[in-house]
């Protein structure tokens, strides 16, 4: 019996899953399977991957023979993901879904529950991001005490007009509708970032301060179809462990009407470093550093180990550890600390109170 891959939802993303498949160990030996309830996805879908086997709903699909290694992408928009998880789970496989991995955090602890009832591996999509080669050379320059005491980090990432479901990949509406996407720009980037945050300064708790979000408009802003989720998005943030307080300034845009901006710094009390944590390819890390009260900067070129583009990592890494390997690959409880976060985030910025993350009694 082969192994199968399955894809729920059988839009943009998983066109760009499917490919990556030719990247596994034994793709010739993979079959695959889709389930969309829209023809023209389907139709889309069979013309991008061959020999694939189509079906209208998922609870069909599911009800072939399972093979233990078989395993379920789940790439439908988030208001499916913990309905959808679950029944895959149930089926006897395996669950790599895309982030967010849920709207809420109720959700994702109940998909995560039904993962280990079953025995079965949950694995998050957002290791696209995930220990991309300049965050390991950053941690490794934390531990080796290269900026002393680390204080406070800027993560602030802002687009002008790069708006999911407008600019950004305009015929999937749902991202404009927090019923089916459950937030805007936080709920699409806040899984990469906050897994990144978390792996970086591994903090015991998290207090988010402060937040908001923001939804600044354009002559573009669709009037006759729901649009209630931020473009804009911030906070405050305080990644607490027992040795160290880390001040957190956190922004997100992909609309706004101020400059783009794109910074990525953590300052400590003996130096700083910026670097890009998307780029999964070569890239430079910064190290500025004071000599003799003069402050000096220092360019550390970091390349990767492999060569893995970063929508290829998923599916790649998440086939390793159903196989019994290592990845850089959040599964289990680090699957779904990301939703307590942004969840946290949305709460504050709603109620004005501040909220605190504890990250130990999280599943
Ligand atoms: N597009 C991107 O660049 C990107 C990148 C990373 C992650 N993601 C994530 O991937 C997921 C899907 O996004 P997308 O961009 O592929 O959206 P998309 O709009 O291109 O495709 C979604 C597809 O899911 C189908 N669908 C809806 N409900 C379904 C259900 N119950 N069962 C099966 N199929 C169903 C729709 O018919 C549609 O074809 C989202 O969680 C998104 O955040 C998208």
């Amino acid at each position: 019996m082969s192994t199968t891959i399955y894809f729920i939802g059988a839009g943009a993303i998983a066109r760009s899953h499917a490919e990556a498949v030719e990247l596994l160990p034994n793709a010739d030996e993979i079959e695959l399977a889709a389930a969309d309830p829209t023809p023209a996805a389907r139709k889309r879908f069979a013309e991008a991957v061959d020999d694939v086997r189509l079906y209208e709903d998922s609870e069909s699909m599911l009800s072939e023979a399972v093979d233990p290694d078989d395993f379920v992408v789940v790439a439908a928009p988030p208001f499916t993901h913990h309905d959808e998880t679950i029944a895959a789970l149930e089926s006897g496989r395996h669950v790599l879904c895309e982030k967010p991995l849920a709207p809420a955090l109720d959700e994702a602890e109940a998909m995560l529950k039904a993962a280990r009832e079953n025995d079965r591996l949950l694995g998050s999509c957002n290791c696209r991001h995930y220990r991309t080669p300049g965050t390991e050379r950053v941690k490794q320059l934390i531990d080796e005490g290269a900026i002393g005491d680390p204080y406070h980090v800027t993560w602030i990432t802002r687009s002008q007009r790069g708006r999911p479901g407008i600019e950004y990949q305009p015929e999937s509406k749902w991202f404009l509708d927090r019923s089916k996407g459950g937030g805007g720009i936080v709920m699409d980037w806040g899984p990469y970032e906050f897994a990144t945050l978390e792996d970086l300064l591994v903090p015991d708790s998290v207090d988010v301060k402060h937040a908001w979000t923001a939804q600044p408009e354009t002559a573009v802003d669709p009037e006759d179809i729901p649009f209630d989720v931020e473009t804009h998005g911030g906070a405050t943030l305080v990644y607490r462990t027992d040795e160290r307080d880390v001040q957190v300034t956190y922004e997100r845009a992909s609309g706004t009407h101020g400059e783009e901006r794109d910074v990525t710094e953590i300052e400590g009390t003996e130096g700083a470093i910026r670097w890009d944590w998307t780029e999964v390819g070569t890239s430079t890390v910064t190290l500025a550093t004071d000599n003799d009260g003069d402050l000096v900067e220092e360019s550390i070129a970091v390349t990767p180990d492999e060569d893995i583009e970063a929508h290829d990592r998923p599916l790649v890494y998440f086939d390793r550890v159903v196989r019994g390997g290592d990845a850089p690959i959040r599964t289990g409880a680090e699957a779904i600390t990301s939703v307590a976060m942004i969840n946290a985030m949305y709460r504050c910025a709603e109620s004005g109170e501040p909220q605190r993350v504890d990250l130990s009694k999280i599943a």
